[in-house]
């Protein structure tokens, strides 16, 4: 599929060429499926994060906020079921010694068989029988690396969430239904990585566990899936690239007993990025079980206890940043010449406006710095000098910048610089002094 790689290829080679995302150890030949943020993406990162957060935490009485570590104690992922059930059927090559997940569809024959191929050095009959390989990162707490020193890089932060449940909802004084809101790293020994920051070794998460009373679970569930997709939709993703999955009984995981996809039609083809999951009460069943403290909840009311459901939202940070990226690009004909441009919604987008003095002199820079400084103590904004004023707007198109301002001759005369818009090419002629209200209203989300 050429097209394909080629839009993928292109908007990879943009992410590094500006700035959003790098090969991680590059300079050593890179370290597979990790990948850096680079200036302008950490921003776009960021913005998703923190549009999250505010839509799950500080615009709702019911959520609360929590960052838990990302080592957590042995015991947590056997009673999670991540130890067990946390798994992919692998097949080893005995000549190359290179590995392959069974449904790997570049394998011919069946594996363990004599018929079957490695498609890496095409010997035939050395792939052995499929074996379970778990996918969390083991390492070492303490000196000694022995068996009981092992700990895990966690795979979910919900875990964190369930094990400080308790913790939460008696210091926040919180009644369910409730839930607790987390952001962070996550990391999984992925064996079919992928697709640029799509599937990768480590990875951000934006999760949501919402506790409720057993019975009231489907309701809740629909309600989180209506809420996720229209935060999606907010974002400015076109609609006809996403639908819901639901999942059938063979896809879904071990502790769900419900659950919907939210995908994106990527160049790649449709594909998951945030997974709405009835958890039932699998998680703190299992963790009252293993850890022996209560985690039933008396509900006030009625003085009935029972271990609540969980309703989780889980979306991918990096996996929505590529949404973005992606939905955003275009290349286009402008005036007969080829323009690329990312046509991020205002509020996600890296930087919001640049300043351009036209030309170097006749009070242009001096002007244009104090409107800089100026517009800098509210935004992200950025200073650009060099080159024409043409080449320096499509610098700012392929960075997503939705603003340019421009301070020229007339500007010094009588106060007005003039806004050029990144998606329209609309140019208008603004007064200087009204520019902070001018973006402020166009980057309210
Ligand atoms: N707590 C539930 C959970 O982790 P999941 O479907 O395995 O569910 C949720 O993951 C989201 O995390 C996915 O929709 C995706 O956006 C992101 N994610 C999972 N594995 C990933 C990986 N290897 N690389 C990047 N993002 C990943």
């Amino acid at each position: 599929m050429p097209e394909v790689a080629n839009v993928m290829d292109r908007l990879v080679s943009l992410a590094k060429r500006r700035g959003f995302v790098f090969q991680s150890s590059e300079i050593y030949g890179g370290l597979g499926s990790v990948w850096d943020y680079g200036p302008l993406g950490v921003e776009l990162k960021k913005n998703i994060k923190e549009r999250w957060w505010r839509s799950m935490v500080h615009e709702r009485d019911d959520i609360e906020g929590l960052d838990a570590a990302i080592l957590m104690h042995p015991k947590v992922w056997e009673a999670s079921g991540h130890l067990a059930g946390f798994t992919d059927p692998l097949v080893d090559c005995r000549q190359c010694k290179n590995r392959f997940r069974e449904d790997d569809p570049r394998i011919k024959g069946s594996p363990g068989q004599p018929d079957a191929q490695c498609p890496v050095c095409g010997s035939k009959g050395t792939l052995t029988a499929p074996r379970m390989f778990n996918l969390m990162f083991k390492t070492f707490m303490g000196p000694v690396e022995e068996a009981a020193a092992v700990v895990y890089l966690r795979p979910e932060t919900a875990q964190g969430i369930y094990v400080d449940y308790m913790n939460v909802l008696q210091s926040s004084r919180q009644k369910i239904p409730f839930g607790i809101a987390q952001v962070g790293k996550a990391f999984r020994n992925e064996i079919t990585p992928g697709n640029f920051i799509f599937r990768t070794r480590e990875f951000e998460q934006m999760e949501m566990q919402f506790f409720v009373k057993p019975g009231t679970d489907q309701e809740w569930f629909e309600f989180w899936r209506e809420e996720r997709m229209k935060w999606v939709v907010g974002l400015g993703i076109r609609t006809e690239r996403l639908r819901f999955h639901r999942h059938t009984p063979e896809e879904l995981a071990h502790y769900a007993k419900d659950a919907y996809d939210i995908q994106y039609e990527f160049p790649f083809g449709w594909q998951e990025f945030e997974g709405i999951h009835n958890r039932t009460n699998f998680d703190l069943s299992r963790h009252q079980e293993a850890s022996g403290k209560k985690l039933e909840y008396l509900d006030p009311a009625t003085t009935e206890r029972f271990i609540p459901y969980v309703v989780e939202t889980s979306a991918g940070a990096d996996r929505t940043a590529l949404v973005v990226m992606v939905d955003a690009y275009h290349e286009e004909e402008v005036a007969g010449e080829k323009r690329v441009v990312l046509r991020f919604h205002p509020a996600i987008a890296p930087l919001k406006a640049a300043v351009f003095p036209l030309v170097n002199k006749d009070g242009m820079p001096e002007l244009s710095r104090r409107i800089f400084d100026d517009l800098r103590t509210r935004h992200n904004v950025f200073y650009d000098d060099g080159g024409s004023i043409g080449r320096r707007y499509r610098r700012q198109d392929e960075a997503g910048t939705p603003f340019g301002i421009t301070i020229d001759g007339q500007s010094t005369q009588d106060g007005t610089v003039t806004v050029r818009e990144r998606d329209t090419l609309r140019q208008v002629r603004v007064a200087a002094d009204g520019l902070v209200g001018y973006l402020a209203e166009r980057l309210r989300s």
